[in-house]
């Protein structure tokens, strides 16, 4: 009889996430052979991104072929490879892996992964250190390479309690580059005045925009990344001192970029523009990745960034741990160990 593993598995997209997740159920799937230049990744742990809900939604740029076992990043052991591929350089090492591709992801025991989808893990970092290292850290990564060439004395950035985030301040630190960070929860702003952001301010606050204002012109703050949309994407563009650049990498609000003031625009040389992992990892050298990963496997050991993790579930709690994540996000991630 053929072996099997446990994964779990979303037969269907709902834009209502609570039908969505009562919908996904934890199966048994044939275990897969990797193919001749696959590895066969024995999982240990992911973590739920906020792309990973809007997958759910069916409100993702990516969508695969269904039933589907979601999850686009994690850590595992490598337990076999393909015959082109050299298994003593393989089998038995930590990976990270990172995949879009429509194939099962990383929410089950075994994923079956690409040679460009892995990247070896550092020995001294534990399963839940390594499950959310890849996607953000280095789209942080990427977002202060935009502030550096830009030579931005200051970055802003909203949804401020977020992981992104947390490695954007720890990056900017090193470079130099002071933060501000922006919360739309009072309690968040709270949770973050010691985490080493320069300036901090509450969307929930009045007067809120004239704080962000005297701020981002004292700080010479002329970067802001967006992950959020709406309105606020167009009131920090229209607050920040001339030649300023909104990057937008996430639209946590669901809503459009909007209230821009076309002034910025024709007279103050105000720009918008995006930010992708994907683009950014395609647009790079092999060594440029890898160096940035290195550097950040050495942050996670020296403990420079605030990890938050709220909490670890078993793989039959998915359900729980999702609803723990989302009730409050900025509390740290969840994640699964299997
Ligand atoms: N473009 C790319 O390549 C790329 C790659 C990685 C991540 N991202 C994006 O980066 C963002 C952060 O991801 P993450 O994993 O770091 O997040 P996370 O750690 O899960 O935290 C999410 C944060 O977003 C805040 N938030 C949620 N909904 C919000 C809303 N409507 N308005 C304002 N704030 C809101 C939460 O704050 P409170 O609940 O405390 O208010 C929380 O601090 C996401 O948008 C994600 O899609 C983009």
């Amino acid at each position: 009889m053929s072996e099997t593993y446990r994964a779990i598995e979303l037969p269907a997209y709902n834009t209502n996430l609570i039908k969505a997740m009562l919908g996904m159920r934890l199966t048994e799937k044939t275990k897969p052979l990797p193919g001749s230049s696959q590895l066969l990744i024995r999982m240990e742990a992911v973590q739920f991104n906020p792309s990973d809900i809007a997958f759910l939604q069916g409100g993702y740029n990516i969508v695969k072929s269904l039933p589907c076992v979601p999850g686009f990043e994690g850590c595992g052991v490598v337990e076999a490879v393909g015959s082109d591929l050299n298994a003593a350089d393989w089998v038995g090492k930590r990976v990270v892996c990172f995949t879009q591709q429509d194939k099962d992801g990383t929410w089950g025991v075994y994923f079956v992964a690409e040679l460009h989808e892995v990247l070896l893990a550092a020995d001294n970092l534990k399963p839940e250190q390594l499950a959310g290292s890849f996607v953000n850290p280095l789209t942080a990564w990427g977002l202060v390479s935009v502030a550096l060439q830009r030579q931005s004395a200051c970055i802003a950035i909203n949804a401020a309690g977020s992981q992104v985030a947390s490695w954007v301040i720890a990056l900017c630190r090193q470079q130099g580059i002071k933060t501000i960070g922006i919360t739309r929860k009072t309690e968040t702003l709270q949770r973050l005045s010691e985490t080493g952001f320069d300036g901090l301010v509450s969307t929930a606050s009045e007067n809120w925009e004239r704080h962000f204002n005297d701020l981002a012109h004292e700080l010479g703050c002329t970067t802001a990344f967006d992950a959020v949309g709406g309105e606020l994407a167009g009131q920090m563009l229209n607050n920040m001192p001339p030649d300023q650049e909104l990057v937008v990498y996430g639209g946590l609000s669901g809503r459009a970029v909007s209230g821009i003031d076309f002034m910025q625009l024709i007279f103050r040389n105000a720009m918008i523009t995006g930010f992708n992992l994907n683009d950014w990892i395609a647009l790079s050298e092999p060594d440029e990745v890898n160096e940035a990963y290195e550097t950040i496997s050495r942050m996670i050991a020296g403990q420079d960034t605030d990890p938050r993790i709220q909490s670890i579930v078993s793989p039959e709690d998915f359900v729980k741990g999702i609803r723990t994540y989302l009730g409050d996000m900025s509390a740290g991630k969840v994640i699964i160990r299997f």
